[in-house]
């Protein structure tokens, strides 16, 4: 079943074809990077201007990668949740028209879900190994940060989420601070490299001193607008030198990724989960991959990262994860809802099939 996927939630304009859930045979993405870097973050009406006039060549350069035409497309899905209203507006109103032109299934997806459907597109004999359940999942993105615990029947459980900013955020805002452009993880990841991360002592946020958490209730939530603050009193009034930058930058990604490795530890040793999972834009970050991978592999369990090409916004993933929808008989009526918010009940979701754990 080839399904094209439509992504419009936030600032990447992205159209794929996917062949049963797995098969990758386009993901066509154009990306709105420069139109909002001068304002320090995506602006929403501009965002969907864009997406407006995107959206048209985007579908041609998909399904010329695909070597299809419109003919050939099984069903249509797209993001309908969560995001930017006006931008899921524009994906959602194309995606209408064109499943009613062809006569095809429509279904809306969730774009958190989608995120994680994206670390297993590439890895889908992962899903069918009973001995990996519960798989924990870290979704890290400018919009979300979660731990989500993904039994082998595919009923899921929130463990962890932030309180305040999510970890992208944390990276774009800490961007905008030191006027480095939007968005902050890449560039920060890139100068964070030179960097001694040792520089700084930036608060773990939500961490006791021991690593112990400081509250039960919190023992996986995250709160990163702490160590935002810490950074904007530490350059406040100065001039760094590009070592001091790269210094600066080093210490308060480590604070960052720190907390999400060492949380999303914690709360696999807890679940007694085999197999962790990072996904989203900020799971592209170099240093959260290294550490994550060697973290897990120290506590004796398996790691998939997203490969970063599905970490960041994408249709591929969105595309992937309807096969398992429509294979399950889920549709999505013509007036389906667009909502902005995460609702954090997910449900049980339905590429997962390894009844039991
Ligand atoms: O998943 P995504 O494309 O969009 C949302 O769903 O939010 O994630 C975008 C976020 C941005 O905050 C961006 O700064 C962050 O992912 N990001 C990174 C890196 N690449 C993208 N953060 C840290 N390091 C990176 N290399
Ligand atoms: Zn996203």
């Amino acid at each position: 079943m080839d399904i094209l996927g439509i992504e419009t939630s936030c600032d990447e304009t992205s159209v794929a074809v996917v062949r049963d859930g797995c098969e990758i045979l386009s993901n066509a993405v154009a990306s709105q990077i420069s139109l909002h870097a001068r304002y320090g973050g995506v602006v929403p009406e501009l965002a969907a201007r864009e997406h407006l006039t995107a959206i048209g060549p985007v579908l041609n350069q998909a399904l010329e990668q695909a070597g299809k035409d419109l003919h050939g497309i099984d069903a249509v899905a797209v993001t309908n949740q969560p995001g930017l209203v006006p931008s899921i507006l524009i994906g959602v109103s194309f995606a209408r028209g064109l499943a009613l032109a062809l006569d095809c299934s429509l279904i809306g997806i969730n774009h958190f879900v989608a995120h994680i459907y994206g670390a297993f597109i590439q890895k889908a004999e992962a899903l069918t190994v009973s001995e990996n359940f519960p798989v924990l999942a870290l979704v890290v993105s400018g919009g979300h940060t979660a731990l989500v615990l993904i039994r082998g029947d595919g009923r899921t459980s929130i463990l962890g989420r932030t309180l305040d900013d999510a970890a992208g955020e944390a990276f774009d805002k800490a961007a905008k601070i030191l006027c480095l452009g939007y968005p902050g993880g890449p560039v920060i990841d890139r100068l964070a490299r030179d960097g001694d991360p040792e520089s700084h002592g930036f608060p773990r946020s939500l961490m006791g001193k021991t690593g112990k958490p400081l509250r039960p209730e919190n023992r996986f939530n995250f709160s990163f607008s702490g160590v935002k603050t810490s950074l904007l009193y530490a350059v406040r009034d100065r001039t760094l030198t590009d070592g001091e930058l790269r210094d600066t930058v080093a210490a308060y990604q480590a604070a960052i990724v720190d907390v999400l490795v060492e949380k999303t530890i914690m709360a696999a040793e807890d679940s007694n989960a085999p197999l962790i999972v990072i996904c989203g834009g900020v799971a592209c970050n170099s240093s959260l991959r290294k550490k994550m991978e060697n973290a897990v592999r120290d506590s004796g369990r398996r790691l998939i990262a997203a490969p970063p090409a599905l970490c960041t916004d994408n249709a591929a993933m969105v595309g992937g994860l309807a096969f398992h929808y429509l294979r399950a008989g889920a549709k999505s009526a013509q007036d389906l809802k667009i909502i902005a918010k995460l609702d954090y009940d997910l449900g049980t979701i339905p590429f997962v099939s390894c009844s039991g754990k």
